[in-house]
This record gives C-alpha cells, structure tokens and sequence, in this order.
C-alpha cells in the first residue's frame, strides 16, 4: 500500500529501483546484500512488513522474521554501501496504557502488547544498525492501494444497516499521501537521525473515524460505540491494541514538516476512493 505510491511518486523526483516480495526477500541476506551492491542506494526505504495484525498473533516467527530479523539484513547493507535507511515503524510499539490527554514522544520507552508491535520494535533496533538511519513510526493507514480499515468500513456500510466500532483506542488515521510528502521532505532536508512519529494531525477513536468516513461519503449506516472488551468477546482471536497510540509530532514540526489534519487528508483520499 505504501511502497505502490511511494515509488510512483518519487519517480517523478530520483531514479529508483522498487522491489517486491517476488524480487527481493529481505528475509534472504545475501539477496539483500547483493541488490544492494548492484544498486548503490543513496537511501534505502523499507515499506515491507508483515502487516496483519491478528495473524502476527498465530505467526508469529514469521512475523518477527520480516518485521524484525529481515530489518538487520538491509540496516547491514545499507552500511556497506554507506546508504541513509528509512524505515517504517508503527505506534504499535508502544503499550497505549497511558490516560488520553496524555500522548508518546519519540523518547518514551515502547512497550508493546501485541505480536505486532513487538517484532516491530524489534525492527527498530535492527534498523538503528544502520547508523545512518530514520524510523519513521506512522499508524493507522489507508490508501488507494491495498486493503485498509476505510475501505472494510465502506464495504460494510453496503453489507449491514448497522456496525459496531471500538471506541476507546485512540490514535491518529493517516493516508500514505500524507506519510509519502513526509518521506520526500525527510529525504530533502536530511535533519538529524532517528525516530521521527510520522502520521497525520489529530486524533480519533476508530469509532469516530468510521462516523467521519460515512459523513464524509454520505452513507446512512449506523455505527455502534463498542469497547476493546466487548470487540474482544466478538473476536476472541483479535490481537490486543494500543488504548492510546497518540504519537506527538513536534519533533517533526520542529524540523518544519507539518503533516494536515486527518479530516482533510481523508476527505482528499475519499475523492478518489469513491470516484
Ligand atoms: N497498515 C497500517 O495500518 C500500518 C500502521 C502502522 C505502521 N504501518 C507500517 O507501514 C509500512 C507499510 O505498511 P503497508 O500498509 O503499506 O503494508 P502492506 O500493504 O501490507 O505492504 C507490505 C508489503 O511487504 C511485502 N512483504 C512481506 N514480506 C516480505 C518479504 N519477506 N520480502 C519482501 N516484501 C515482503 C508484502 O508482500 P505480500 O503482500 O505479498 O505479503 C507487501 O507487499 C509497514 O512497515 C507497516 O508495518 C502500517
């Protein structure tokens, strides 16, 4: 979803080289390191993870093998050929136990209560190897390609008069239109390295992004409040989340990018969803 976009726009501006998973493994070192040496990157930006949240639950070794281990063999070859590694990181990292009006820095200690966030976090570490590196922690994200949380929501606004939503996760939605222009600014101002939280402004509870998403595309299907508890007694196999994902974006803003608020970054990705 985002490595589709990502490369489509920075065509426009740098020569660059997209892989796949039919490609490039990045479970494959050898693989990894040689691409690299072909190459000769200046950046290398890895979009690729393993993204379920739920299945990480019952897979996951193979979840830490992409999110976490996989992340070594790129920061490794990024040294060798001496390239900047971008890396894409998550709020899930973080256990979200804190009250609401409280919200994450990139100096607070991640803590994560999920599969997910831990082969994530592991992922982090891997990518700090690099040296020269930017972890990008971004969270909730929808996009025109790929499967996400907007789209499941718009089909099943033609599948039920009513559904019920969690309300008491709290985070900040973000399409990868606005996580690509904070890759491209990262990529031009090169400021210092490390974690930047990279989402859109603002923050919601899926509950209310669901009413906005149906406010937005005029739809009249209901949307129930339910709690964490009760999605978990619906789907005893969900994976556990975050309660408050909230990531502060001031280092971001200190450096001069300043993401738009999710309310207009959604509306500008339904114009073209729903064309
Ligand atoms: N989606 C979200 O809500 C969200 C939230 C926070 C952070 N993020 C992070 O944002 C980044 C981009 O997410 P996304 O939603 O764009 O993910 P996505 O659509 O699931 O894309 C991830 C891609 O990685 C590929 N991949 C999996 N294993 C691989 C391997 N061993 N070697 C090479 N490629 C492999 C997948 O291929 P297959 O499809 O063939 O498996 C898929 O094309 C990820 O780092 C993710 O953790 C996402």
């Amino acid at each position: 979803m985002l490595g589709g976009e990502l490369k489509e726009r920075l065509e426009k501006k740098y020569e660059v080289v997209g892989t796949t998973i039919e490609t490039l493994d990045i479970c494959d070192k050898e693989a990894v390191l040689k691409k690299a040496k072909e190459i000769k990157p200046y950046f290398i930006i890895n979009c690729a993870a393993f993204t379920n949240v739920d299945a990480c639950e019952v897979k996951e070794e193979i979840a830490l093998s992409v999110n976490g281990t996989a992340v070594a063999n790129i920061s490794e070859a990024a040294k060798q050929e001496n390239a900047i590694l971008i890396h894409i990181s998550t709020d899930y990292v973080f256990a979200g136990d804190m009250p609401v009006d409280k919200i994450y820095t990139e100096a607070m200690e991640p803590n994560p209560v999920s599969a997910y966030g831990r082969t994530k976090l592991v992922g982090e570490e891997n990518a700090k190897k690099a040296e020269k590196y930017y972890i990008l922690r971004t969270a909730w994200l929808y996009g025109l390609r790929g499967k996400n949380f907007v789209k499941t929501m718009l089909r099943l606004s033609k599948e039920h008069d009513e559904i019920s939503v969690v309300d008491d996760q709290h985070g900040s939605p973000t399409s990868t239109t606005t996580l690509c222009k904070i890759i491209e600014q990262i990529m031009e101002k090169e400021p210092e390295y490390g974690i930047y939280h990279s989402t859109n402004e603002g923050f919601t509870t899926w509950c209310k992004f669901t009413k906005k998403i149906f406010e937005i595309a005029n739809i009249k299907t209901k949307v129930k409040a339910i709690t964490s508890e009760e999605y978990k007694q619906m789907y005893p196999q969900s994976s556990d989340r975050p309660k408050n994902s909230q990531l502060s974006k001031e280092k971001l803003k200190n450096i001069g990018i300043i993401p738009s608020k999710w309310e207009d970054a959604l509306k500008e990705y339904l114009k073209e969803e729903l064309k």
